[in-house]
């Protein structure tokens, strides 16, 4: 009896109330731990977003929001069911990782249930409460942390710290995808076999592959890693280029390590990004009017994949794998980089921006600036994990005009390191770049700038540098502190202060930019770019205030909740099986 019994409680549930506890759609999932005993489902409508969380054990299940992934001076909310009764409490944690009741509760249940092995409860919160306990949600990465326990919660008891927990790094509000991709579709992968990694801390290694020959238009759909299982923290990002069409198959044969200088001359004509993937992104999916055109003469047929294996402690055989799938669709072509050719005068159209930095990297943004004004941030993360970069889809298309400027800006912190940071290629060098994907397609293959570096070296004292420069790095004539030294080894010889380094970074901040943009089969890469000034701002864009709004709006919902939970209450005692419960 009681088997079928329940099945129809809930469907009454789904009938009673659309919105009803339990039966909202949650559009976003994750499983929080490595074993998969708790789940976490979202949705995020206006100011409300809305949790499920699905954990294996009858205890306690905790549930926060925390700025450094540490279970100190974190948001949380502790709930679960006691005997069969329901709670849910609006906690935070003190920097010694003490827990306590939040004065003002703005986690409200919806729902909870409790089987022989599970525990499910369903809630919901502003994104902006007021409190100063809780953590605002916006589109930054959110560092996640999740606990749980086989026994029911008590403040100050053992159960607490003994717990199961952990933290992911998740961006809570992604739009909703609701592509579904027929899994009968044609792919192909593109698949690194077997390499060794040398023992070094990093290694970009490259490898060219063909496209399927295909004799009409085709556009790729869709993009996802493929990871062997047990080395995702080594496999750290990908990239994907256009290579020269006129190459042949003998490209083909072996993989090098990229930037060497013994790699194949072939590598070179390889300059165009068209997809990126970094540690902690799932697969890519383009819009329903977007793809990656192939098939057609001027679509890729050779591609560099260059994979940055981060390797810090050891020596590995690693097969990694890139896996496309591809589809005849719509007549849109997209392409990625950037920045913007004058020569498409209607501009582009960005959907997805993926924001890089390496270890120091700590918030992120691209600007947009036209004609004086700055425009609203075209993506940004404030909580930046160098460990979870993943293409941002926008909420709504961004165009982008001729004339505009998109200016990438990374916050660091370098507060642990004693010696200077400097770009490159390794996880402790740094990097500052955005890759967006676009269309329609225009002739570019990447832009990059560095502030004027005379002008970095007079703030140490450099007076004169031997000209003319035809190498890279260049040397230092006077003053004699620094005669014959390189840019790098100056910079090192200056004694920094910490005034100075923050004197320096406005300094920076202001000068002049050397900018380089190639354009596609176009083999020169210009010494010299082109000079330009940070953009001025007439008009700075002003962000719409955050509207915070405390828990007393929910109320009007509140009283027919209240009318289910006497209703279940009643029919679940008769069971003598508190089964559901609210
Ligand atoms: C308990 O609930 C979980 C989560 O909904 C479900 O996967 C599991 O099958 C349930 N167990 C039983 C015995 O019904
Ligand atoms: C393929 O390219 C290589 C290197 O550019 C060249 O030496 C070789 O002759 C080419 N082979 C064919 C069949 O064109
Ligand atoms: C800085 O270094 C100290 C000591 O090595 C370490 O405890 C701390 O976590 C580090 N802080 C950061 C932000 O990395
Ligand atoms: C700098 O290099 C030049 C040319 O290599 C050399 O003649 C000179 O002695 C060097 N000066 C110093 C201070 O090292
Ligand atoms: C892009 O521009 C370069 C330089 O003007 C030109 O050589 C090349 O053919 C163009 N490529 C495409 C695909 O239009």
């Amino acid at each position: 009896m009681r088997c079928w019994r329940l099945p129809l409680l809930l469907l009454f549930f789904f009938w009673a109330m659309p919105p009803v506890p339990g039966g909202r759609h949650y559009p976003h999932s994750a499983v929080l731990d490595g074993s998969s005993r708790y789940r976490l489902s979202w949705a995020h409508q206006g100011d409300t977003i809305a949790f499920r969380l699905e954990v294996r054990t009858r205890g306690y299940v905790g549930f926060g929001f925390s700025s450094t992934g540490a279970m100190t001076s974190a948001d949380m909310v502790v709930g679960g069911l006691d005997r069969g009764k329901p709670y849910l409490q609006d906690c935070f944690t003190n920097a010694d990782r003490i827990l306590k009741k939040d004065s003002q509760q703005d986690y409200h249940l919806e729902y909870a249930m409790e089987n022989n092995t599970h525990t499910i409860l369903a809630f919901s919160r502003q994104l902006h409460t007021c409190d100063p306990n809780d953590k605002s949600l916006t589109e930054s990465t959110v560092r996640v942390i999740w606990a749980y326990h086989e026994k029911d919660f008590k403040y100050g008891g053992q159960n607490y710290h003994g717990s199961n927990r952990g933290t992911k790094s998740l961006r809570l509000l992604n739009p909703e995808k609701n592509a579904v991709i027929p899994s009968s579709l044609p792919y192909f992968d593109l698949a690194n076999q077997n390499v060794a990694i040398p023992e070094q801390d990093t290694t970009y290694w490259c490898q060219m592959f063909k496209i399927p020959i295909l004799h009409e238009k085709h556009h790729v759909i869709k993009v996802e890693p493929l990871i062997q299982k047990g080395h995702e923290s080594i496999v750290h990002h990908m990239l994907l280029y256009q290579c020269s069409s006129s190459l042949n198959d003998s490209v083909l044969d072996y993989g090098h390590e990229c930037y060497h200088p013994n790699m194949p001359d072939s590598f070179l004509t390889c300059q165009t990004v068209i997809f990126a993937w970094a540690i902690g992104g799932e697969g890519f999916i383009y819009p329903p009017h977007v793809g990656l055109s192939i098939g057609t003469a001027l679509d890729p047929q050779y591609v560099l994949m260059e994979v940055h294996y981060d390797n810090p402690s050891y020596l590995e055989v690693l097969g990694c794998k890139y896996k496309k799938s591809y589809m005849p669709s719509s007549p849109a072509s997209y392409h990625s980089l950037c920045a913007l050719d004058a020569e498409k005068p209607t501009g582009i159209h960005v959907f997805a921006v993926l924001l890089h930095a390496h270890l120091a990297g700590r918030a992120l943004r691209m600007r947009h600036f036209r004609k004086g004004s700055e425009l609203q941030l075209l993506a940004y993360d404030d909580e930046f994990d160098f460990n979870f970069q993943e293409f941002q889809y926008l909420k709504e298309e961004r165009t982008i005009l001729p004339g505009d400027n998109l200016v990438t800006e990374c916050h660091y912190s370098t507060l642990n390191r004693s010696d200077m940071t400097w770009g490159g290629f390794s996880t402790r060098n740094e990097m500052c770049l955005s890759y967006l994907v676009y269309y329609p397609k225009i002739n570019l293959t990447r832009c990059e700038s560095i502030p004027d570096l005379m002008e970095q070296l007079q703030f140490i004292g450099v007076k004169q540098i031997y000209r003319p420069v035809r190498t890279w790095p260049f040397i230092i004539k006077s003053p004699k502190q620094y005669k014959n030294l390189s840019f790098v080894d100056a910079m090192n010889k200056f004694k920094w202060s910490r005034e100075q380094g923050h004197s320096y970074n406005d300094y920076v901040l202001k000068l002049p930019l050397n900018v380089r943009c190639t354009k596609t089969e176009n083999a020169e890469w210009t010494i010299h770019g082109m000079m330009a000034l940070p953009p001025e701002i007439e008009r700075p864009y002003t962000a719409e205030p955050i509207i915070c709004s405390s828990s007393s709006r929910l109320n009007a919902n509140l009283f027919l909740t209240v009318l289910i939970v006497v209703h279940i209450s009643a029919i679940a005692s008769r069971n003598h099986e508190p089964f559901v419960q609210l």
